[in-house]
């Protein structure tokens, strides 16, 4: 959740740790600081508010050390202010730490740190370490980092610094993200890719329960035990431009700008059509493999869910299993059954999101088989899963996700047909067809993105409202559920979705003349029972808003106040053909009520806390 950056090498850190912080501040936002080393002392500025408000502080002032890290946060234990800002430090003000996770045992720590006479300033859970490893400090900061760390249970990813050791930064993680970034004769790094693009593309990905002594020109890696780990650097193909905004106002509307390239990217990035058949290229399940799965649990959280939910009813059309979609905080408690015929296809952004990974780790453990479909090369999720299959999305900065759930609909329904496939559950005809549906959603979507204007007129109408419903069926359910998900989460108005022959068990009480009713309409979802329902809210006088695929069909007008057609398209590509509208509504009724869009209130960009 929050996000850490490092530098070590011949420059002066400060502006390199807050150029760092800009990349990563969508991991939290709340509060900013940066520590470095000069003349063997520490040099600390931290504020409560955005990094603007860090950058207003540090003003004119010279930091010129070399050394130094620096962390945006998203408060877990004690409210943003700036003494609970990071980097914290121990009594003697000589150890900086920096922390991204949750410290569960903290408590007892403290009161023993504080019996034996340590003083503390913050109210948070991250305080302890510096605290600790003042306690075991003897001129080894990598030792009293090792040693301060036993015990410690929860998430963290660390780096910390000592004034009298100004040539190292050593860190260490479990749970949390922790990638290093290697430059020529510089050392970096971040809990995230991005903010290490500009400098390299030269990245290693620390492990759970793994520490490293980063130097400019060194790096050694250990497990909490001290035996050294051998690791290769990857290379990151991602294009630093990617994490800018490139002319457009926010990153999440360049995002939704971007899907047209991303979608396109992803089907030809992780499949390939060879001798009559689609390959999945990193996924490494065998034919015996596939052939036993007897049942399947798509387990995500938030937009990646809605995701789950499109595969599985895409996946029913020609996969006769049964399919499960979980939440991932609630699979992880549940009780559902799971063996080693189990396929568990976990969704992730990030790959990193706490809840999913924790649903994981119960799939595992009873010996199921786990696919992951992610973004991000070399994340958690990757590495506890049997196969991979990737999206193409580049680095997704607003924190509403939007390119990669668009991704992560390819991606997912290529694995569908993958399955089917050697499964031999579908024709080779089919799939072909399917292949060449699939291939016409770029094109779908630039023909929306085209008509931005349309939709901005709709969100004049609506952005005063304070309440709105998003109702479909069938594949366009969840769509509904990820619109009005997006709209609370960037414009901050009650939104819900629902489907819609289930308005009249409850929800329909809602409905009055100040509602505007979203709705999502297509021959393949029930359209005449969709209709009756648009009769029922038109009744009890909701502002009904209509997205629909089936041409000009006149009694529409009659009903509602808005109607956005939508270019037709096979089955398959009716989620994406309804999401992208969804999502530049939700886009301008935000920038009309003047949110904060890519930031928005409470929210962090990778969950990685349960
Ligand atoms: C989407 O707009 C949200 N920011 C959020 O629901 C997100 O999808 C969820 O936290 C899961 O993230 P992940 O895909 O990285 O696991």
């Amino acid at each position: 959740m929050c996000g850490i950056i490092g530098y070590v090498g011949p420059r002066p850190a400060a502006p390199l740790l807050v150029e760092g912080l800009r990349h990563l501040e969508y991991r939290g936002y709340d509060s900013a600081g940066i520590a470095t080393i000069e003349e063997n002392s520490l040099k600390v500025v931290r504020r409560a508010g955005k990094i603007q408000a860090l950058i207003a502080a540090l003003g004119e002032s010279d930091m010129y050390g070399q050394i130094g890290i620096g962390h945006s946060r998203w408060a877990t234990h004690g409210k943003p202010t700036d003494s609970n800002a990071h980097p914290h430090l121990d009594c003697r003000k000589t150890i900086a730490v920096i922390h991204n996770g949750i410290i569960e045992n903290y408590l007892p720590f403290k009161e023993r740190l504080q019996a034996e006479g340590h003083h503390f300033s913050s109210q948070t859970d991250t305080e302890i370490l510096a605290h600790l490893f003042e306690r075991f400090y003897r001129g080894d900061l990598e030792e009293a980092v090792r040693l301060g760390l036993q015990g410690i249970k929860g998430a963290f990813a660390i780096a910390v610094i000592a004034a009298d050791s100004p040539e190292e930064i050593i860190v260490a993680k479990t749970a949390s993200p922790l990638v290093i970034g290697l430059g020529n004769g510089e050392t970096f790094l971040s809990s995230d890719v991005p903010a290490l693009l500009p400098h390299t593309r030269r990245m290693i990905f620390l492990h759970d329960g793994e520490m490293a002594r980063l130097r400019k020109d060194s790096l050694k890696i250990t497990d909490l035990a001290g035996k050294e780990i051998e690791r290769q650097p990857v290379h990151i193909d991602w294009d630093p431009l990617t994490a800018q905004k490139g002319g457009f106002k926010h990153f999440m509307l360049k995002e939704i700008h971007e899907q047209a390239q991303t979608v396109s990217e992803t089907i030809g990035g992780c499949s390939s059509w060879d001798n009559d058949r689609l390959r999945l290229d990193e996924f490494n399940l065998t034919e015996q493999q596939i052939k036993e799965i007897d049942n399947i649990y798509l387990v995500a959280c938030g937009t990646s869910f809605h995701a789950g939910m499109i595969a599985k009813q895409l996946w029913e059309d020609f996969l006769p299993l049964p399919i499960g979609v979980e939440i991932g905080s609630e699979f992880r408690y549940g009780n559902s059954y799971i063996d080693e015929h189990t396929l568990v296809v976990a969704i992730s952004q990030s790959g990193e999101t706490a809840d999913t990974l924790a649903g994981i780790k119960r799939a595992k453990e009873k010996r199921a088989t786990v696919i992951a479909i992610t973004n991000i090369v070399g994340s958690a999720l990757e590495r506890m899963s049997d196969g991979i299959v990737r999206t193409f999305s580049g680095p997704e900065i607003g924190v509403a996700a939007t390119k990669t759930f668009t991704a992560q609909l390819a991606a997912l329904t290529l694995l569908g047909l993958y399955l089917a496939q050697r499964r031999g559950s579908i024709s080779l005809q089919e799939v072909r067809h399917q292949l060449t549906a699939l291939s016409k959603i770029p094109s779908l979507i630039a023909q929306l993105l085209d008509r931005e204007e349309e939709i901005v007129s709709i969100a004049e109408k609506f952005y005063n409202a304070s309440d709105f419903l998003y109702l479909a069926r069938g594949l366009l359910y969840p769509v509904a559920l990820e619109g009005a998900l997006k709209l609370k989460e960037i414009s901050y108005i009650h939104a819900e979705g629902y489907p819609a022959g289930e308005m009249k068990h409850g929800p329909i009480a809602l409905i009055d003349e100040q509602m505007p009713v979203v709705f999502l309409l297509s021959q393949q979802t029930a359209y005449d029972k969709v209709l009756a329902n648009i009769e029922e809210v038109k009744a009890r006088k909701g502002k009904i808003i209509i997205f629909t695929d089936t041409g000009d069909d006149h009694q529409l007008h009659r009903l509602a106040e808005d109607i956005f057609s939508l270019p037709s398209g096979e089955r398959v590509t009716l989620p994406i053909r309804h999401t992208v509208p969804l999502q530049l509504l939700a886009y301008h009724i935000a920038i009309l009520r003047g949110t904060d869009v890519d930031q928005p209130r409470n929210l962090a960009k990778t969950v990685t806390v349960e």
